[in-house]
């Protein structure tokens, strides 16, 4: 549940194996980072594409890696959930046909081959799952579409509705070059014909690459037939090459996801600006305004307010709770819980183990930590509550701070329910204080306090009378 690709029936037909090529150097990304490695909404390229090999239950996923293979192999076993993840590695790069060569070793004969690209992330698994349909555990299927400006891509040569040949644009001929109907760089075909047709490529081309592309006409020649499924929609097949591109690719997402969110009827002020990183699940009458950054995994509940400018992850905001602006709250895995009609911010900042219960009040300038506040407790000015737990209706006045830390070890600060601490205190964890005790303003606590007493720990007020401030010598 780490990721929005929606999923698709388990196919009725062959088992589906992907190969990924994912060896290619991505020159143009000007980037130390390998390209299938670049992020997309937190994510990796390739990440995505294991994702949407995930929503098509994929029996296992080839990746073919070359540039950057050790990084590449390292990082993506934790994008694969369950789906077995086999490494080849293809060295030197030869072209698309020598990639898939170097994948049929690691790819079982009795499946159907899906072939992707790292670098591909925005196919839907509903399109992918359209071709896998067409192909028919029997067929070559070519997820194809049609482009404006067809230039650099393969193009589809047919005749009539047929599909004879992919002629890449550097082998086309001037009327091949007019067709604007593109081969996307995904295929599916039985795994036993495909091996066949990839064991039989040549590098007799304008680039003396092995062509994967070339399978077309090695099919058509053995009378197999080729199908094709057009995509509606180029970002299906937009593969990344530059920080143009990624950005590009970013957005989409972005706004597909916005579009997502407003037919369920989640309130956004403006679809264009909110990002979301991970997930977003959001109940009835959620409404978002502008600028908000989410990321993990982000549960808002019936009602929720979130204003303008929050960046929040990894947290569950329950029914009625209200956000204000300018907040940060990071769960980072650990997580974060903002409880039903709690108010929270503006400019707050909620950290790993923050845990507010119901009707809390979290106001400006306030930071929580590994801290429960349970039911009605208030932090409503300028504080810092770690390693604590608050009880009921508990006020932690403006100002104070849990010194939760001595250096070496953190300790844990109690506060009994009822209890006000006043202005600038300093509770000195680890310590306890007593339910409905008072804090007097400025005490620095070292010593548990008792229960319903007035504790102060500050110097006592003396007052000296008629006092002569130094004066300044007089000038000249
Ligand atoms: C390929 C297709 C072209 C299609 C286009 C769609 C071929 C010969 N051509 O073109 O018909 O219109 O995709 O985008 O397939 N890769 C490897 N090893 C290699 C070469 C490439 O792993 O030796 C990987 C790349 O990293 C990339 C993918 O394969 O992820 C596609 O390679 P790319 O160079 O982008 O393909 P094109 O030549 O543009
Ligand atoms: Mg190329």
């Amino acid at each position: 549940m780490e990721h929005r690709t929606p999923g698709v029936p388990a196919p009725a037909g062959l088992a589906i194996d992907v190969v990924m090529m994912a060896a290619g150097k991505g020159t143009r990304m000007k980037s130390a980072i390998p390209k299938v490695l670049q992020m997309l909404a937190h994510r990796p390229l390739a990440g995505h594409v294991l994702s949407t090999a995930q929503a098509l239950h994929a029996r296992s996923v080839v990746v073919v890696t070359g540039h950057g293979a050790a990084q590449v192999e390292a990082a993506l076993p934790a994008f694969a959930g369950d789906t077995a993840l086999h490494f080849v590695r293809q060295e030197p790069q030869l072209g698309t046909g020598h990639a898939v060569q170097m994948a049929v070793p690691a790819l079982a004969d009795d499946g159907q081959v899906l072939v992707l690209s790292g670098d591909v992330p925005l196919t839907r698994a509903s399109t992918l799952q359209a071709l896998v349909a067409l192909s028919a555990g029997q067929h070559l299927a070519l997820l194809t579409v049609d482009l404006p400006d067809p230039s650099g891509y393969g193009r589809i040569v047919r005749e009539g509705l047929t599909v004879r040949a992919i002629v890449e644009h550097k082998d086309a001929s001037e009327a091949q070059r007019a067709i604007s109907e593109i081969y996307g760089g995904i295929l599916v075909a039985p795994a036993r014909l495909l091996k066949r047709w990839v064991a039989q490529l040549d590098q007799n081309n304008a680039q003396k690459e092995f062509y994967l592309t070339d399978v077309v006409r090695i099919a058509v020649s053995e009378g197999a037939q080729v199908v094709a499924h057009k995509a509606a929609d180029a970002l299906e097949v937009a593969g990344v090459n530059s920080a143009q591109h990624l950005a590009e690719l970013e957005r989409a997402y972005q706004h597909r996801g916005a579009l997502a969110l407003l037919e369920q009827g989640v309130r956004l002020k403006d679809p264009a600006r909110i990002d979301v990183r991970g997930t977003l699940e959001c109940g009835t009458d959620v409404d978002i305004d502008v600028n908000c950054v989410f990321g993990g995994r982000v549960v808002l509940g019936d009602g929720v307010r979130i204003g303008a400018n929050c960046i929040v992850s990894d947290c569950t905001v329950e029914a009625g709770a209200e956000i204000l602006p300018f907040c940060h709250i990071e769960g980072e895995g650990v997580g974060v819980r903002v409880g039903a009609g709690a108010r929270v911010g503006p400019f707050a900042r909620l950290r790993p183990g923050a845990d507010l219960a119901q009707e809390v009040h979290i106001g400006n300038f306030v930071e929580v930590k590994n801290a429960s506040l349970a039911r009605g407790a208030k932090a409503n000015h300028l504080a810092y509550l770690g390693d604590a737990t608050v009880g009921e209706r508990v006020n932690f006045g403006a100002g104070s701070i849990t010194a939760n830390y001595d250096g070496a070890n953190k300790h844990r600060t109690v506060i009994q329910a009822d209890v006000h601490v006043g202005s600038n205190c300093v509770l000195v964890a680890p310590v306890e204080l007593g339910a409905g005790g008072t804090i007097g303003a400025g005490s620095t606590i070292t010593k548990d306090t008792a229960a319903g007493a007035l504790s102060v720990a500050r110097g006592k007020q003396v007052g000296i009378a008629n006092w002569k401030r130094p004066t300044k010598p007089s000038k000249g």
